[in-house]
């Protein structure tokens, strides 16, 4: 135990322990169901029966490893981080990175409320500039009927917070009304679209024009995560090692070609949490690509710059997930994933993935500033062809 509640996510020679070892070690003090405890020490099997409901015309499963991102420290928090991912070395190096940032304090971070974006499309509004006063002067109404629409989620706490008129082609009279809604511990989708199918045709009855759209943007800019670390060079390895990761950030910063690339290094984290706790991934990645090129050049999510004893990491994009909903009750794996992190909320788990993230990208830019990647990246990889030379030539001997 680190602190008085929590356990310890620093869990030495954790890889070379076999996987039972492993098992039993994450699942010690952890408070895991014995559900989940039996699904994962039967390798993760989930009943075609549950599978077949998830999605439609199924004939299997198509498994992925589930790892355990060690050594994480957050908001004063040791935390262990389920990580679903093909690729070899990425769970390695966001370990080795969270081992980093934890010397230095951990990560720190915080979500804004689950507020997501809904949008009510309107074309051939006869006059919309005069069209987004009228709607405003009804703001109240209008989120008073959006709320109409889910009353269960309005007394939970949630429901509509906000909106606003956007006037996106003054020619063809396409106006937009964007609805803010606190959608709790949920992704949201299915809540917003719901409010924007209840109060299109009264914002068509104030204005006239023609309902189009009523769904919600994957782009919620109200629902942002943001994620510090601070590193020491001496953690590091060398203040040339952070010049160097700093250098790599300017280079993200200033090049699009390469600020894609540090975009997908910070994904790698991101994605795989997202797939070990069962989340949308597709909208997480449209709404942080979006993100990073919202001011018109695609930018780095994360950048790193130097301080005067290191370097100091920073993250923020916006991220849609939940805590409930989705596949979190219905999947196994995904409810014994859960119970590992121990996350309270979907904010909470905003933070945990916007580190993961960050922890990410600190590895890749480490590497790449230092010895280059091939080398530890090469090192998993050839575990990988092992692997897959073993499985040959058992097939031969069959
Ligand atoms: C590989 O999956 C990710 C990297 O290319 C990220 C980067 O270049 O920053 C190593």
């Amino acid at each position: 135990m680190n602190d008085n509640q929590h356990p310890t996510s620093r869990i030495s020679g954790f890889h070379k322990r076999s996987i039972g070892e492993r098992l039993n070690l994450v699942a010690e003090g952890r408070g895991l169901s014995p559900e989940s405890l039996a699904h994962l020490q039967g390798g993760g099997q989930v009943a075609l029966s549950v599978v077949d409901k998830m999605s439609e015309n199924v004939i299997a499963c198509q498994a992925l490893p589930l790892s355990m991102g060690l050594n994480f420290r957050i908001n004063n928090r040791d935390r262990l981080v389920p990580m679903a991912v093909e690729e070899p070395s990425i769970v390695a190096a966001a370990s080795n990175a969270a081992r980093l940032v934890r010397i230095c304090g951990g990560f720190v971070g915080e979500a804004d409320p689950a507020v997501m974006t809904a949008q009510v499309q309107l074309d051939e509004v006869p006059d919309p500039i005069a069209a987004k006063v009228r709607l405003e002067s009804h703001k109240e109404a209008l989120l008073a009927l959006g709320n109409e629409a889910i009353p269960r989620m309005v007394s939970r706490g949630g429901g509509c917070r906000d909106l606003e008129v956007r006037v996106v082609d003054v020619e063809s009279g396409l106006l937009v009304v964007h609805y803010y809604v606190d959608v709790g511990h949920a992704m949201g989708a299915n809540l917003v679209d719901q409010v924007a199918e209840h109060v299109a045709p009264e914002i068509c009855r104030l204005v006239g024009g023609q309902i189009g759209l009523r769904i919600l943007s994957n782009l919620p800019l109200r629902r942002l995560v943001r994620c510090e670390a601070r590193v020491s060079a001496e953690a590091l390895g060398g203040e040339e090692l952070a010049d160097g990761i700093a250098r790599a950030s300017r280079f993200a910063e200033k090049d699009v070609f390469r600020a894609v690339t540090h975009n997908k290094g910070v994904m790698n984290g991101i994605d795989a949490v997202a797939l070990a706790l069962g989340q949308d991934w597709r909208s997480i990645e449209a709404g942080a690509h979006a993100f990073a090129a919202l001011h018109g050049t695609y930018r780095p999510i994360a950048t790193w710059s130097r301080t005067e004893d290191g370097l100091l990491g920073r993250i923020e994009l916006p991220l849609a997930v939940a805590t409930v909903g989705g596949s979190t009750q219905v999947h196994q794996g995904v409810r014994a994933a859960f119970e590992l992190l121990g996350v309270e909320d979907a904010r909470e788990l905003a933070v945990v993935m916007a580190a993961a993230g960050l922890a990410c990208n600190l590895a890749a830019l480490k590497a790449l500033a230092g010895e280059g990647i091939q080398r530890g990246h090469m090192r998993l990889h050839n575990r990988k062809a092992e692997a897959e030379a073993a499985r040959a030539l058992e097939e031969i001997g069959r």
